[in-house]
């Protein structure tokens, strides 16, 4: 029989991996900034006048209103990202991370809820049920809305992997896969800021910019604390985590790669009519030009940080970009978020 005297005058011994103890440190002075930060620059969805956005719709006719719920649609495959950060906020308290930084990843946790609410919000004033209560009444609406759900059903196989990313990655390595995620979002988001015509989407698009700026700046931070001991197998696996970052996220900023997604076959043609529509409509969204600067963008910015550590940026050969050749992203390799 196992033994389960306690000794009461001695110091409980407390299990690993495990949230209790509490505990404080108050020494991460960058990590205190951004946390304080993070409060400071919060905002508040329903403050959007989600009035003048149905008015808005209202005006249009049904294929312009399927491709802006659309798109909301796709982005909130990414911004779908509530429980990747409430489940990073749970594995940094039961690896007694910095205070501040499980502060940073709670207030992350927050942002994202907010964004989810935005997609929500602007799919309910724009098609109100799309795409589960959807009636397609052609072929377009219907491949449309299958668009949609495949989209999600692969991130259900990004759910999965992320879960047992953390039992293969360490967490330096798992949050700097945010990076470039973080990064391309606040181009993309900066850029729908500067073209929204509808001034609604236009306050929508700056107030997420600044949490994706904010994002991108705590995984920055993130590595600038660890890189400096990252071993040179860590450091392969960033550069793999980059381009898994481009190869994920390209669906909604870019065009989907071959890699990782399986998408019906007519994705790309029904995606681009979408997004064409929805131009029509007065939704602004970048061109494949425009999308094609916003990545090289977010590439130089990420490769001069992680230069700096001697960590090598992956070959992004859609963007004429060289460097390390990365093959074959599956689901277990892809981390990033918005
Ligand atoms: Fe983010
Ligand atoms: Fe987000």
């Amino acid at each position: 029989m196992m033994k389960h005297d306690l000794d009461f005058n001695m110091e409980p011994d407390f299990p690993p991996n495990n949230a209790y103890p509490p505990k404080w440190n108050f020494d991460n002075e960058k990590a205190w900034q951004l946390y304080r930060r993070a409060k400071r620059e919060q905002w508040d969805e329903d403050n959007i006048n989600w009035e003048e956005i149905k008015e808005y719709a209202s005006g249009l006719d049904r294929k312009q209103r399927l491709a802006i719920a659309y798109w909301w649609s796709l982005l909130s495959n990414f911004d779908n990202a509530t429980p990747v950060f409430a489940y990073a906020v749970v594995k940094s308290f039961e690896n007694h991370l910095d205070t501040a930084v499980r502060g940073i990843l709670t207030t992350i946790t927050y942002d994202e809820n907010r964004h989810n609410m935005v997609c929500g919000l602007s799919i309910n004033n724009i098609l109100p049920g799309f795409p589960f209560n959807f009636k397609p009444q052609d072929e377009l609406e219907r491949k449309a809305m299958l668009n949609v759900l495949w989209t999600w059903w692969n991130g259900s196989r990004y759910w999965k992997a992320y879960l047992e990313a953390y039992n293969k990655y360490t967490f330096d390595v798992l949050f700097t896969s945010f990076m470039m995620g973080e990064a391309a979002a606040t181009t993309v988001f900066s850029t729908m800021a500067k073209g929204a015509k509808i001034r609604q989407f236009q306050e929508i698009f700056k107030n997420t910019a600044v949490d994706e700026t904010r994002h991108y700046a705590f995984t920055h931070l993130i590595m600038s604390d660890n890189a400096g001991t990252m071993d040179d197998e860590r450091k392969k696996l960033v550069t793999k985590q980059v381009r898994a970052g481009f190869v994920f996220l390209s669906l909604i900023t870019y065009l989907p790669p071959k890699d990782f997604w399986k998408l019906p076959p007519w994705f790309v043609e029904v995606h681009e009519k979408m997004e064409d529509l929805a131009r029509s409509a007065g939704f602004y969204i970048p061109d494949i030009k425009e999308k094609e600067d916003a990545w090289r963008n977010a590439i130089i910015r990420v490769g001069s940080s992680l230069k700096r550590y001697n960590i090598k940026m992956p070959a992004m050969p859609e963007l004429g970009i060289t460097g390390e050749e990365v093959f074959d992203i599956k689901e277990g390799d892809i981390i990033p978020v918005f």
